[in-house]
């Protein structure tokens, strides 16, 4: 009864909001056996509003491809050598999951973690754990999204921020379908304040800023209309294609290698650097505090990676070195729960050059000496329920280490 109840009420919002159906759609999963292979995935995911690229590694992409294209991509694949494997979606893969059902275990802090939660669910719970650690937790709005959705950002700091000095930042969410980065944020928020004591020394002088999700329009649109839905919501007067990706609208180097000024692809950059009001609050917050913040994580997904700049240039950066090994003693520290592995380096070597990063500016703009961008595990980006509460756990651990860090600067 429950469950028929759940499926009705996603086909209500079914009729209603038009939900992109990915029947016949196809996974593909292409080994990279020559440098040719690689480069034709990079140059197609510059392209190609067809094929939608869910990891491009230097071994491997993830694509998934509609029908229509099937045939001539095969070909192609043919052509080239390309060894790949096809998945079917799976079941649940691209449909709609309402969580009405569950509106009322929503508002309370417990079982959070069992699944995913619409935006209003999220709102609720970070209100409910400021409620419950006041002495310790503020709620900022960060600034607002295109569609008028609150980005909140969450503070945690001890005796009021008087001897405030530093500010680890971790971000999540800048990608609407990468719904495993909200909970695992909220997590770790979770289990600073419950063991508050732990990180006196910690936050004797720094301030730990949580922003669990950047965009919050095209998180919604995942849950309502595109489960696969990337970029944010921002619609352009007389043009069809709507969003701009915000890992792309980033300063430094905008609109150079590996983005796109094409309003339909998936790497779109917008019209100018940080035109958007997703971008543009996370710059007037890192902008504001400088000076203090030491520490900027920005949590993607999937793929098991931290990557340091730069991203736009194959180029090192000055400080490679110390990125690498904060890095690594982070990675050191997740792999204690269940073993998990994460990949070190640039993104740019590690998958492709891409401008327009937060990583990127962060730390070659503003001179924020640690900063990475982190992809969470999963094989896609609808990771199971069950796995919330272990990402969030293993995930803890690697976070806890990057802030550890933040007193050496
Ligand atoms: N998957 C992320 C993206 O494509 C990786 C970003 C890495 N950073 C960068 N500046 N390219 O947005
Ligand atoms: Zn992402």
């Amino acid at each position: 009864m429950r469950l028929n109840l759940m499926l009705l009420i996603c086909v209500g919002v079914t009729v209603s909001q038009n939900v992109t159906s990915y029947h016949g759609f196809k996974k593909y999963i292409i080994d990279h056996t020559n440098e040719n292979i690689y480069k034709y995935m990079i140059e197609l995911q510059m392209t190609s509003t067809n094929i939608d690229f869910w990891l491009l590694s230097k071994n491997q992409s993830i694509v998934s491809v509609s029908p229509e294209v099937q045939a001539v991509f095969e070909d192609r694949l043919g052509a080239l050598e390309a060894p790949y494997d096809i998945e079917p979606f799976s079941d649940n893969e691209g449909v709609c999951e309402s969580d009405s059902e569950y509106r009322r275990s929503t508002r309370q802090t417990s079982g959070f973690f069992k699944r995913f939660h619409r935006y209003s669910g999220i709102l609720d719970y970070i209100y409910a754990i400021a409620a419950s650690y006041p002495k310790y937790v503020k709620i900022e709005s960060l600034g607002y999204s295109n569609e008028g959705r609150v980005i909140p950002g969450i503070s945690i700091s001890i005796n009021g921020n008087h001897r405030e000095r530093k500010i680890a930042y971790i971000q999540g969410g800048a990608h609407g379908r990468e719904w495993i980065c909200t909970p695992t944020i909220l997590y770790t928020v979770s289990e600073i304040l419950a063991n508050i004591h732990a990180f006196r020394s910690i936050l004797q002088n720094t301030r730990l800023y949580f922003v669990p999700l950047v965009n919050p329009d095209g998180y919604e649109y995942t849950h309502t209309v595109d489960r696969f839905w990337r970029k944010n919501r921002h619609r352009f007067p007389g043009r069809q294609c709507v969003g701009v990706d915000i890992n792309r609208n980033f300063g430094l180097y905008w609109g150079s290698r590996g983005s796109s000024n094409n309003h339909c692809s998936e790497i779109f950059n917008g019209l100018t650097p940080f035109s958007e009001p997703e971008t543009q609050a996370v710059r007037t917050f890192l902008e504001k505090n400088r000076s203090r913040v030491k520490l900027v994580l920005d949590v993607h997904s999937f793929g098991k990676f931290f990557f340091y700049p730069y991203g736009y240039t194959k180029a090192s950066p000055p400080t490679k070195h110390l990125l690498h090994t904060v890095a690594q003693r982070a990675s050191n520290a997740i792999s204690n729960y269940r073993g998990t592995r994460y990949t070190i380096g640039s993104s740019s070597n590690l998958l492709y050059e891409a401008s327009g990063g937060l990583d990127d500016w962060a730390y070659g703009s503003l001179g924020i000496p640690l900063s990475y961008t982190v992809e969470l595990p999963g094989n896609g980006f609808s990771v199971p329920s069950h796995e919330i509460l272990h990402i969030g756990r293993e995930t803890y651990a690697g976070f806890i280490e990057f802030i550890r860090h933040v007193t050496l600067f």
